[in-house]
């Protein structure tokens, strides 16, 4: 038998190499034509029938070459922005869970708490809470106008915060809308605020890097964060992501600054308020790991007679789950009605146990104080229901109840009735030593109003240990 020698292939190696390299060279140009043109007709759409000022913060003039997404815009002003069959659909959560006033007991929230409205009514809703008094500082009106980035330019980002809210109330008139997202020169997806751009700064990154798909996210982070204001008189609006944008980086941030939002009138507890961390909770998400965006969800490309647009009606994403969700989820409607219920009750359920807890745990070291409990002796206890608040908040100021990152919220909310149930065993350890054994009877806080009659004495107890200083 004889061995064939090896047959020559058909084609030689080094051929090889230069046909897949040939081929790779293809594909890139049909690939990076395809960018081109997919960019030119992102242009051809945008034109000008009229130049906008650098600063034109009206939406009517902006309007005038896109009607569409103006027309669209306004539609945030409808008061259906939500479907009716989802958990608290309504306007006032301290009446749908009056717990909140005993949570915020000496902070201004205890006052009114209400469902966000669409964008359109920013500017009247802000002027209109009862929060605001002579009192507030500028820095509040930055995420509510596009009137905002002209006065920042024209009196410098420090002096701008360091004002009054009332220093601007009779220029400040539009509710957020284009000047805040888009570059006017060129429809260009922006950055107009500065507090995103610092925070990105500080992690030694450069927001203006961001990927297009990416900006899709971003122009929402310049509002839809947790944030505070910095400095006594500064009032510089900081977003504490130095650590990262989980709760445990929060509170890793909040106690290395120092910074307290208030102290709890009954418990006295040293307290932060969480602001609406949509973006950071979000970020834990599926979605956002699948490179999903914001406007994918909340503004999804709408055709209208051939045209396609991003729709700029801003607000549920079930009042139009066709476009929104089942572009990529091949579910039927009620399927996908059923999946962001069950997401959103459980959430619920999560939430309304914690504030139980919390509740609880606030009155229970506030009775320990009562039977003459030192600081002292209650300094480990108060900081204990001070973290377990804010995990909780954390989940509770974010819009959407849950559905941006379900699993990220049940875990931090076992985490905050855990801890508030630990500081409940404390502080009744406590209590027992000062004689008291029997379980503290909870007051009724049973609606709204009895709830606020019951904080009273305590806000006046405190404002006259406060005068007397
Ligand atoms: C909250 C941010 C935001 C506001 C406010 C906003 N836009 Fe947009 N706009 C977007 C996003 C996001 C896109 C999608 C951009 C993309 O993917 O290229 C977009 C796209 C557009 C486009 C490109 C075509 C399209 O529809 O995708 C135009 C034109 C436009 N917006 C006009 C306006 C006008 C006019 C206003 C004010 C009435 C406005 N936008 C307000 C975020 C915003
Ligand atoms: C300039 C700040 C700002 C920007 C930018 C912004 N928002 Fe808002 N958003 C707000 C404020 C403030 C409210 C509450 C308005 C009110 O209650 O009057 C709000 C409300 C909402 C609501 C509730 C609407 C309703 O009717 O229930 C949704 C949803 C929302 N924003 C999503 C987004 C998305 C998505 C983006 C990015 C495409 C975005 N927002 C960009 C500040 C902003
Ligand atoms: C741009 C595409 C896209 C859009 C738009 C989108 N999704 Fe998704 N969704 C995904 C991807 C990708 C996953 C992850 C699935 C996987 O990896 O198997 C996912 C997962 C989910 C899950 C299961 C994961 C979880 O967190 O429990 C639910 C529920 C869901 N989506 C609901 C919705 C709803 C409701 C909408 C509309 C408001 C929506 N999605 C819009 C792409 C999308
Ligand atoms: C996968 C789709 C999806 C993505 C991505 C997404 N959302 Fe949502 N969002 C939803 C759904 C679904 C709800 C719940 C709607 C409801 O309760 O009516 C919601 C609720 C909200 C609400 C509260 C609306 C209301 O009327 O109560 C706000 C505000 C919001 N999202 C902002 C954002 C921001 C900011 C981002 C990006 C950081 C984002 N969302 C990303 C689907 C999405």
């Amino acid at each position: 038998m004889t061995i064939k020698p090896p047959r020559k292939p058909l084609i030689p190696g080094w051929l090889l190499v230069v046909l897949a390299g040939l081929l790779v060279f293809g594909l890139g140009v049909l690939a990076s034509s395809i960018n081109e043109r997919r960019a030119e007709s992102k242009l051809a759409r945008v034109q000008f029938l009229q130049p906008l000022d650098e600063w034109e913060s009206d939406p009517a003039k902006w309007g005038v070459s896109f009607p569409r997404q103006f027309i669209s815009w306004e539609s945030t002003r409808d008061a259906a922005t939500r479907p009716s069959f989802l958990p608290e659909s309504t306007g006032d959560y301290l009446a749908q869970r009056p717990e909140l006033v005993v949570l915020w007991a000496g902070y201004s929230f205890t006052k009114a708490y209400n469902k966000p409205r669409g964008h359109y009514h920013a500017v009247e809703d802000v002027t209109a809470t009862p929060r605001v008094d002579a009192s507030t500082p500028a820095t509040c009106w930055t995420c509510k106008s596009p009137d905002v980035p002209r006065l920042m330019a024209r009196d410098g980002v420090e002096a701008f915060y360091a004002n009054s809210f009332d220093h601007y109330r009779s220029e400040i008139t539009n509710p957020i809308a284009c000047l805040d997202c888009h570059d006017p020169q060129t429809m260009a997806l922006r950055i107009s605020r500065p507090g995103l751009a610092e925070a990105f700064q500080r992690q030694g990154q450069d927001v203006t890097q961001a990927s297009h798909q990416e900006m899709r996210t971003l122009v929402c982070a310049q509002c839809h964060v947790e944030y505070y204001f910095k400095g006594k008189e500064a009032n510089h609006l900081t977003f504490p992501w130095d650590q990262g944008l989980t709760v445990e980086n929060f509170k890793q941030y909040y106690e290395r600054s120092g910074h307290v939002d208030w102290v709890h009138a009954i418990s006295g507890a040293p307290m932060i308020k969480m602001q609406h961390p949509d973006y950071e909770l979000s970020r834990a998400g599926i979605h956002a790991f699948r490179g999903v965006s914001c406007a994918d969800c909340h503004m999804p490309y709408t055709s209208e007679g051939g045209l396609k647009y991003s729709d700029h009606g801003v607000r549920s994403p079930l009042m139009n789950a066709s476009t929104a969700c089942q572009v990529c989820h091949r579910w039927s409607e009620a399927d996908v009605r059923t999946r962001v219920l069950s997401i959103q009750g459980t959430t619920r359920a999560a939430l309304s146990r914690a504030e139980r807890v919390l509740a609880e745990a606030h009155l229970e070291i506030g009775d320990a104080l009562s039977l003459g409990a030192t600081d002292a002796e209650l300094e480990g206890v108060r900081h204990q229901i001070s973290v377990a608040q804010m995990y909780w908040d954390y989940v509770a100021s974010s819009n959407g109840l849950g559905f941006h990152a379900p699993q990220e919220s049940a875990r931090i909310l076992g985490r905050a009735v855990d801890l508030a149930q630990e500081c409940r065993l404390e502080t009744q350890r406590i209590r027992a030593r000062k004689g008291e054994l029997r379980p503290l009877e909870m007051p009724d806080i049973s609606t709204k109003e009895k709830a606020q009659a019951f904080i009273q004495p305590y806000l006046e107890a405190q404002k006259a240990a406060a005068a007397g200083k």
